[in-house]
């Protein structure tokens, strides 16, 4: 749930000719923020994006305890925390009131969140929580405005493992209030509430993740790192529909530079499973948050995940690109009508490369043709087609189909 309306983007365009004419946000001419840069805590937290699976695209404000429990559990039987899945997050609605020390409680829904925590941990995952800096979340609870390291040391007192912190009624409280006509102010304060809580978590003295959500505001890419942000939402809430997965991956071509080990540009959550996407759309989905870097965090029903789904997020080969240990985020190297060629440099060599039809219409009767040249290699080129398994040689303008919104991602070695 959103109550309030972001900053515009880019409406969303579905032909490619548009979307290679379309830049990824602009940086703001406002980020001379005036953030001290802080040394990297040792150990990296998230040297590779952050994998696990977050309450909010299937439960939204009804999660409870016991699905948490439920999800921590399957995560375990369906083998994806072998597959790397980890975090299991709760997203907004666990909150309480907060007593006369100031100290937030849990509400009915969860009972007792450091017996939840040591529930997780005994799986062997971790939990997550979810805050914001304004008086109220998103949903209307209460987040950690003035309680900022009071909120922190509860988390950490909790064993809490990573912390979602959602602009939300900031905007209101904060912002609009303090600076009502000064747009500069209000980036500032903004920046000021993220640093504030980045300087709580790191106090805490326990190793949390710290995943920024304000919806891509002022190019956090910018100044996130310095805050200790391990993640920051690059755009608005993505939907189980093809049009706002899309227009998601548009909005960050641009943006790989500044992703690496230990912080990630980050489209949002997972909608793989959820809503009507189609067989193809799901695994379009999942191979495009690969390319780039994302965070892959799962939102779906869990307990009753069919057998494709949990196929398309287990694949390890897919996953293995997204946790590639080189960090570098995939950029889209051309469009030809309606076909987007993404490519992703990885670790010893090896080159990742996604054909994604954005088109509604199969690519067959006028095949679109790969370019080699224009990825930089010359042909033939041996790799693995990580949705069939299969070997695959790549030729310089080979033909090659697609169904509506479905994508082909080859993993070529080293040359030897
Ligand atoms: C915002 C966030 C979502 C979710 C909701 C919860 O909309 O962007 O991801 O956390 O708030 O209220």
């Amino acid at each position: 749930m959103r109550l309030y309306a972001p900053l515009s983007f880019a409406v969303l365009a579905l032909t490619a000719f548009t979307a290679a004419a379309q830049t990824a946000p602009k940086p703001s001419a406002s980020n001379a923020h005036p953030v001290k840069t802080r040394a990297t805590a040792s150990p990296i937290i998230a040297p590779t994006p952050p994998m696990g699976w977050n309450s909010w695209n299937f439960f939204a404000g009804k999660v409870t305890d016991k699905d948490i429990r439920a999800a921590a559990d399957q995560i375990v039987a369906t083998g994806m925390k072998d597959a790397g899945y980890i975090y299991v997050n709760i997203d907004d609605t666990w909150e309480g009131q907060r007593d006369a020390d100031g100290v937030l409680h849990t509400n009915d829904k969860f009972p007792d969140m450091k017996a939840l925590a040591d529930y997780v941990h005994s799986k062997g995952l971790k939990l997550g929580i979810y805050s914001g800096p304004g008086s109220k979340t998103c949903a209307g609870f209460a987040a950690s405005l003035d309680h900022e390291v009071q909120d922190a040391q509860l988390y950490a007192s909790w064993g809490i493992d990573y912390l979602k912190y959602d602009l939300c009624s900031f905007r209101k409280d904060v912002m609009a209030a303090k600076a009502p006509d000064d747009k500069a102010e209000q980036m500032r304060l903004m920046v000021a509430a993220y640093d504030k809580m980045g300087n709580a978590l790191k106090e805490s003295g326990r190793p949390i993740v710290y995943s920024l959500c304000q919806y891509g505001w002022d190019a956090p890419w910018e100044w996130a790192p310095a805050l200790g942000g391990n993640l920051w939402r690059t755009t608005d809430d993505v939907k189980a529909n093809w049009m706002s997965i899309y227009d998601i991956v548009n909005q960050n071509a641009g943006l790989a530079k500044y992703a690496g080990p230990g912080h990630w540009n980050d489209p949002d959550m997972l909608e793989v499973g959820n809503g009507r996407l189609t067989l193809a759309e799901n695994r379009s989905h999942f191979s495009m948050w690969a390319m780039l870097a994302a965070p892959l965090l799962a939102g779906n029903d869990l307990p009753n995940m069919k057998p494709e789904i949990k196929a398309i997020l287990t694949n390890k080969a897919v996953i293995a690109i997204d946790q590639d240990k080189l960090g570098r985020e995939g950029t889209r190297a051309y469009a030809d009508g309606e076909v987007e060629v993404w490519t992703r440099r990885l670790a010893g060599g090896a080159t990742a490369i996604a054909v994604l039809n954005v088109g509604s219409d199969r690519v067959a009767s006028h095949p679109f043709h790969l370019s080699l040249a224009k990825l930089g290699l010359k042909g033939p080129d041996k790799g693995k087609d990580l949705w069939t398994g299969q070997e695959v040689t790549l030729t310089d303008n080979q033909p090659i189909e697609l169904a509506s919104h479905d994508i082909l991602l080859v993993r070529i070695d080293a040359p030897k």
